[in-house]
């Protein structure tokens, strides 16, 4: 575990709206949590682990990736935890959530993190949601946090399936976004930091149940 001071450079309003944050999460839906939690380790140790600069803080990072699904605090538990495909009007509910998150974080100490909050599920080929929007140049932010994600949906359980099992599946995997993503020098650094953190099991506490009641705690 790299010892590092998770908000650090981060303002007290910052830290404690971030706690407010989680318990919502928490309150809400016990996978949005942990799937936020997983989220923001990823991409905190995607900065620390690559040294790469990717616009943003090993502290910030954290922070965007606990924030990237809080649009999904107005999605109803059915959909969020169904276990069959959705519907193709629960997608157009699912599809919202970038926007309401957006619009969330509007007027308080994380508005900066709107944009990231909203292109997370955009794709630098235009592709992805929201529809509609402007294909703009995708900054090293806004791919940071759509790749933790991305990562962090491979090695978690989901409502309608179990984490991939094969360690070379989720390689393949991990690959496939890393090089989508970013250049080849940051792809290459990026895919040996998760199978690396993956081979050390360091992110599976975030899968025990116990994990969930600490974590503002710990803050
Ligand atoms: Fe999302
Ligand atoms: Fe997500």
């Amino acid at each position: 575990m790299h010892m590092i001071d998770k908000m650090a450079l981060v303002t007290t309003l910052e830290r404690n709206s971030l706690i407010l944050v989680q318990k919502s999460l928490y309150a809400r839906n016990l996978n949005l949590y942990k799937h936020s939690i997983l989220t923001a380790e990823i991409a905190k140790d995607i900065v620390v682990c690559t040294d790469k600069d990717f616009g943003i803080t090993p502290a910030q990072a954290y922070l965007a990736g606990m924030l990237h699904d809080v649009g999904k605090l107005f999605v109803q538990d059915r959909i969020l935890d169904k276990r069959h495909p959705l519907t193709e009007k629960e997608w157009e509910v699912m599809e919202k959530h970038p926007a309401w998150g957006h619009e969330y974080v509007k007027g308080t100490v994380f508005e900066h993190y709107g944009d990231v909050i909203l292109h997370h599920h955009k794709l630098p080929d235009g592709s992805g949601y929201p529809k509609g929007l402007a294909s703009k140049e995708l900054d090293e932010r806004v791919r940071l946090i759509s790749a933790a994600d991305k990562i962090a949906a491979f090695i978690e359980d989901r409502p309608y399936r179990r984490r991939i099992p094969h360690t070379e599946l989720i390689y393949q995997e991990v690959r496939s976004v890393a090089e989508l993503l970013f250049d080849d020098e940051k792809a290459e650094t990026i895919i040996a930091t998760v199978m690396g953190a993956i081979a050390m099991d360091r992110w599976s506490p975030l899968h025990k149940e116990q994990f969930s009641t600490i974590a503002w705690r710990e803050l």
